[in-house]
Formats: C-alpha cells, structure tokens, sequence
C-alpha cells in the first residue's frame, strides 16, 4: 500500500505529527528487550537504525546512523544520540556495505514497500540485520482482542507474516520469540498484559499506533467495558494469573539475518 508522506515527513500509515508528542514518554526502551537486540547485533561498531524514531535502544557504545522521516520523532531524540538522517528505508542514502550491523524495530509493519526497505538494509549491511516486529497471528490470543477486536485486527493486519521477513533476510535468518517481561517499561499494548488498568490511559493508548486508526466509539466502547470488567471482577477471573506472571510470550519477535 502506498503512502505519501505526511505533512511532518512521516513516511508510513501512522501520521507521528498527530500521534507522536508523546511517544518517548510512554515507549522507553525496557533493559531486559534491549539486552535481546544487544546480543543479536553482535560485536558490529557501526550499526545503522531504521525507523529510529526517538533513539529507543540506540547501543550507546557502538557508532550509531539513525534514519527516521518524521520530523516529530526526530525533535523526540535525546542529546546525547545522533541527530537522525530524513531518510526512508526504501531509499538508504548509504553505499553497498557501509555499515556492520543494522536494526529496524517496531517499525517495518508501516513502511511502504516491505521488500525494498529490507533489501536496502541488507545492500547496505556487512553482518546482521535485526528486525523486531510482531506476529500478525500471535497478536490475535492477546486478551485486548476480547475488548478491542478492531484494534488488534488493525495491527495484525498491518503486521507483515514473520516468514515474509525472514526470507526477505536470506536463507540463515533466524525467529525467536522476545519475552515481555511484566513492568517492561516499553509501553505497546502487550507490555501492560498484566497491567491492564494502564491502557485506560489514553496517552498510553496513542503511543501505540494502532489506537490511532480507530474509530472513537470503539475506544469509548473498549473504555467503558474493560472499566466494568475491572471494578466488577470479570477481568480479574479471567485473565487476573497474568498479574504476576513474570513474562509473557506474546508477539514480539527478533528476527535476525546475515548478509
Ligand atoms: C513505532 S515507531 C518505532 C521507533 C523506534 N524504532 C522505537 O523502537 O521506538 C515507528 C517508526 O518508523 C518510522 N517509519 C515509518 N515508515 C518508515 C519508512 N518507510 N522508512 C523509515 N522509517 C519509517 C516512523 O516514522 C516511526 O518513527
């Protein structure tokens, strides 16, 4: 599907200029997923990111290139990362094999063109290329579809089958699951599986894209009925083990190719 670019240089379906203020204050990147990233990039010393957005697990003693056209989450960049290219992932401005190492994470489920994006990352990567995204069927045994179907539908249907990717990666590319653990400090919906009063808040909610496509009355609606399955118990009967479960499985994956 094609997008233009939106008025703040957002490239993908998700218009950051709207949605994007305050993205950093509710997606921080959690330490126990970025040990995961860490791990697969390697010894790599320069590492380009893609989609980088506010810098969310940038390794801070590697040479990082971020590439990120939406000018709202470029202006979301701590000082003390390098300012981000305006560039999209389907046109890297970079020479054959200029980099070790290469993420793009949360972020290939909205670009334009899913296969040239990630040919250009191999085309422009030495080693690895680590993609984290989730699983379009997985997503769906989340308990948020049990209150906001359309909003899971919405992001699985925007999420790329996890095969796709990884074939686009070569033959050796490499799925495993990433465990949310339960205070991840990354807020997209499935870091509050067991925190549930969290997605009421509807800042917590626009941090995930997803909300964002939605009609209000299904948020009204999900609003109103997760409220009455929290106060009355329903929740909690069904889903309350998830309080204390120290991780969960759910649809984050790494999926991690060499050139
Ligand atoms: C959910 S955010 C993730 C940001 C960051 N990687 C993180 O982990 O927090 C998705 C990002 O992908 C960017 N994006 C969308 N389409 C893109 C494209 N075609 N090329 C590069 N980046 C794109 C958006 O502007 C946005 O900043």
């Amino acid at each position: 599907m094609a997008h233009t670019r939106h008025h703040d240089g957002s490239a993908g379906d998700a218009d950051y200029g709207t949605i994007g203020a305050t993205y950093s204050q509710y997606r921080r990147p959690d330490p126990r997923i970025a040990a995961t990233i860490t791990a697969a990039l390697g010894d790599a010393r320069s590492v380009l990111n893609v989609g980088a957005g506010a810098g969310s697990y940038e390794p801070l003693d590697r040479a990082v290139t971020a590439v990120e056209p939406s000018a709202s989450m470029r202006a979301q960049r701590p000082g003390h990362l390098a300012e981000a290219i305006d560039a999209v992932a389907e046109a890297l401005p970079f020479p054959d094999a200029h980099f070790d190492a290469a993420m793009a994470l949360y972020t290939v489920h909205q670009w334009n063109d899913l296969a040239r994006g990630l040919a250009e990352l191999r085309r422009v990567t030495r080693g690895p290329v680590v993609v984290m995204s989730g699983d379009p069927v997985a997503l769906q045994s989340f308990w948020l579809a049990e209150y906001a179907r359309e909003v899971v539908e919405r992001e699985s249907g925007r999420c790329p089958p996890v095969a796709t990717i990884a074939n686009a990666l070569g033959r050796d590319a490499r799925v495993s699951p990433v465990p949310i653990p339960l205070d991840c400090t990354d807020g997209f919906n499935e870091a509050y599986y067991g925190r549930p009063e969290r997605l009421l808040d509807s800042d917590a909610r626009l941090a995930c894209s997803a909300w964002s496509f939605v009609d209000p009355d299904v948020v009204d609606r999900f609003v109103r009925d997760l409220r009455r399955d929290l106060d009355g118990g329903a929740w909690d009967a069904r889903h309350g083990h998830l309080r204390t479960q120290p991780e969960y499985i759910g649809s984050l994956r790494l999926i991690v190719g060499h050139r």
